[in-house]
C-alpha cells in the first residue's frame, strides 16, 4: 500500500491530524494497535484550551463539542480552609477553556474519519518504521494475520509516549530531558452532578485534590497518590472518605455518586529532541510528556498536529520544505512554556515531603501571591487558557 502520509497511532493526535490533512487534500493512512472500543473509552484530559476547542470547530469536527463543551470562564484555588477564584477569562483577554473528555474527541474523530471511507485500522501489530532518512519512508505491520508494507512520503509518529516511533531514531541524534515525581493522582469518574460550578484546584497537608467534570451529571476527581499506588486498598468509600476530607470546606459538602471508572497515573515531565528525524515527524505523547496539573498534554498533542498539518500543506502545495524544517522548533517553543507551566502547578500544589515544612510555607506563600496579584493571577490565567504566541 501507497499514500501520502503514514501515521501511527489513533490517539486524539493522530486523528487529528488525519482529519485536518483530509480537509486539505492530502492522502493518509491510520494504524492503531487497540481496538476502536478501548480507544474511545479510555478515560484522560477533559480541559480544551480556547485556540485547541476553536481549531477542531473550525476544522470541522467540533458539532458536538459546541453543542455539548461546557465553557468555563475560571477556576478555583483553595488553600489554607478557602477558596479563591482566578477569572480566567477577565485575565486573559476573554479566553476561556472548554470542558469536553478525550473520549468524546476520539469518538468525534473515528465516527469523522470511518465516514469518509479513509484508511484506520484498529489492531494492527509488530508495527516498525524504516528508511527514515530517505524519500521512503516505510511502516511495517500486521493486520488481520497478513504482513503489510505501507510507503509514505512522510510518517507522523503520534503513537504516545510508549510507542515505537521515538525508539527508531538514533540514540546519537535524540535528546531526552526529563524529571520523574514520586507521587501519582488516583482518579474517579462518577454518576453525579458536579458539586462546584468550577474546577477545584486544591492543595491540602495530607495531598492534593481536584474536582472536576465532564457533564452535568459526571463528576471527575482526583487525589494525589503514590505513583505505584494499589487500587485493592481505594474501595470507593475510601475515595470518596478522602475527598471529603481534602476538599471540604465550612459549609459545603462533596456530593457522592457511584463511581464508573478508577485508575492511577504516573507523573513525569518528558521532553525529547529534536521532534523530527529523516521523514519522520513526532507529535503529542510520542515527543513529550507533563504532569497532568494544568491540562496541557491533550492541548499540546493537538497543537503539534495543527503546525505539522500547515507544514505538509504548504509542502504539497508549493513544494517549499521551510515550515518542516521548522517544525521541530516551532513545537518545543509551546512544549517548554507547557512543561514550566504543569512543573510549577504541580510544585505549587503537591504534597511534597523531601521538601519538608520549607517546602510547604513556600507552596502557601506562592498560592497567596497567586491570588491576590494581578500580575501573578495573570500570569497564571494565561498560561491555564492558552498563550497565544509563545
Ligand atoms: P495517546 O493518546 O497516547 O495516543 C497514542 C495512540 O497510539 C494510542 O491510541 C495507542 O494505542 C497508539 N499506539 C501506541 N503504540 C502503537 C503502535 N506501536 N502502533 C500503533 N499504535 C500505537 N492530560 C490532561 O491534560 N489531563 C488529564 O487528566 C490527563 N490524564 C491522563 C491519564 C493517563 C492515564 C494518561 C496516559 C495521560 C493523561 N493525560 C492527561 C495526557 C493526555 O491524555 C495525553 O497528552 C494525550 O492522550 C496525548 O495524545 P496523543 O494522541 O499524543 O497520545
Ligand atoms: C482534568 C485533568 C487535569 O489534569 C486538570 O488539570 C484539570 C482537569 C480532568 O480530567 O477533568
Amino acid at each position: 500500500m501507497r499514500t501520502q502520509v503514514g501515521i501511527v497511532g489513533a490517539g486524539p493526535a493522530g486523528l487529528t491530524l488525519a482529519h485536518l490533512l483530509h480537509v486539505v487534500g492530502i492522502e493518509s493512512v491510520i494504524l492503531e494497535h487497540r481496538s476502536r472500543d478501548y480507544i474511545e473509552h479510555r478515560v484522560r484530559a477533559g480541559v480544551l484550551e480556547h485556540a485547541i476547542a476553536e481549531l477542531l470547530v473550525d476544522a470541522g469536527a467540533g458539532d458536538r463539542l459546541r453543542r455539548e463543551g461546557i465553557v468555563h470562564h475560571g477556576i478555583e484555588l483553595q488553600f489554607a480552609g478557602e477558596r479563591h477564584r482566578i477569572s480566567l477569562s477577565e485575565l486573559a483577554d476573554g479566553r476561556t477553556i472548554v470542558i469536553y473528555g478525550q473520549t468524546e474527541v476520539v469518538k468525534d474523530l473515528v465516527a469523522l474519519r470511518l465516514d469518509t471511507g479513509l484508511p484506520l485500522l484498529f489492531e494492527v501489530s509488530d508495527v516498525s518504521v524504516d528508511a527514515l532518512e530517505s524519500e521512503r519512508p516505510v511502516v511495517r505491520y500486521r493486520h488481520d494475520g497478513e504482513a503489510q508494507v505501507l510507503e509514505c512520503d512522510v510518517i507522523a509518529g503520534c503513537d504516545g509516549f510508549h510507542g515505537i516511533c521515538r525508539p527508531s531514531i538514533p540514540t546519537s541524534v535524540l535528546r531526552e530531558f526529563s524529571r520523574e515525581y514520586d507521587f501519582g493522582w488516583l482518579g474517579i469518574l462518577a454518576a453525579v452532578a458536579p458539586s462546584n460550578d468550577e474546577l477545584v484546584y486544591a492543595h491540602h497537608e495530607r495531598g492534593f485534590a481536584l474536582l472536576s467534570l465532564r457533564s452535568p451529571e459526571l463528576s471527575r476527581l482526583y487525589i494525589q497518590c503514590r505513583p505505584d499506588e494499589d487500587l485493592d486498598g481505594w474501595p470507593d468509600e475510601r475515595v470518596w472518605e478522602e475527598l471529603q476530607i481534602r476538599l471540604g470546606l465550612d459549609g459545603w459538602t462533596l456530593a457522592e455518586g457511584r463511581v464508573l471508572e478508577k485508575g492511577v497515573t504516573g507523573m513525569r515531565s518528558y521532553v525529547a529532541e529534536p521532534m523530527r528525524h529523516g521523514r519522520l515527524f513526532l507529535a503529542g505523547d510520542a515527543a513529550h510528556i507533563v504532569p497532568p496539573t494544568g491540562a496541557k498534554g491533550l492541548n499540546l498533542a493537538l497543537h503539534d498536529v495543527q503546525v505539522l498539518a500547515d507544514a505538509l500543506g504548504a509542502w504539497y502545495r508549493t513544494g517549499s520544505q521551510a515550515l518542516l524544517d521548522a517544525y521541530s522548533a516551532e513545537c518545543l517553543r509551546r512544549v517548554w512554556r507547557a512543561e514550566h507551566f504543569s512543573w510549577w502547578m504541580t510544585s505549587m500544589l503537591h504534597r511534597a515531603d523531601a521538601d519538608g515544612d520549607f517546602g510547604l510555607r513556600l507552596q502557601l506563600s506562592q498560592l497567596r501571591y497567586v491570588t491576590t496579584s494581578h500580575a501573578a493571577a495573570t500570569s497564571l490565567a494565561e498560561n491555564y487558557v492558552g498563550l497565544e504566541r509563545v
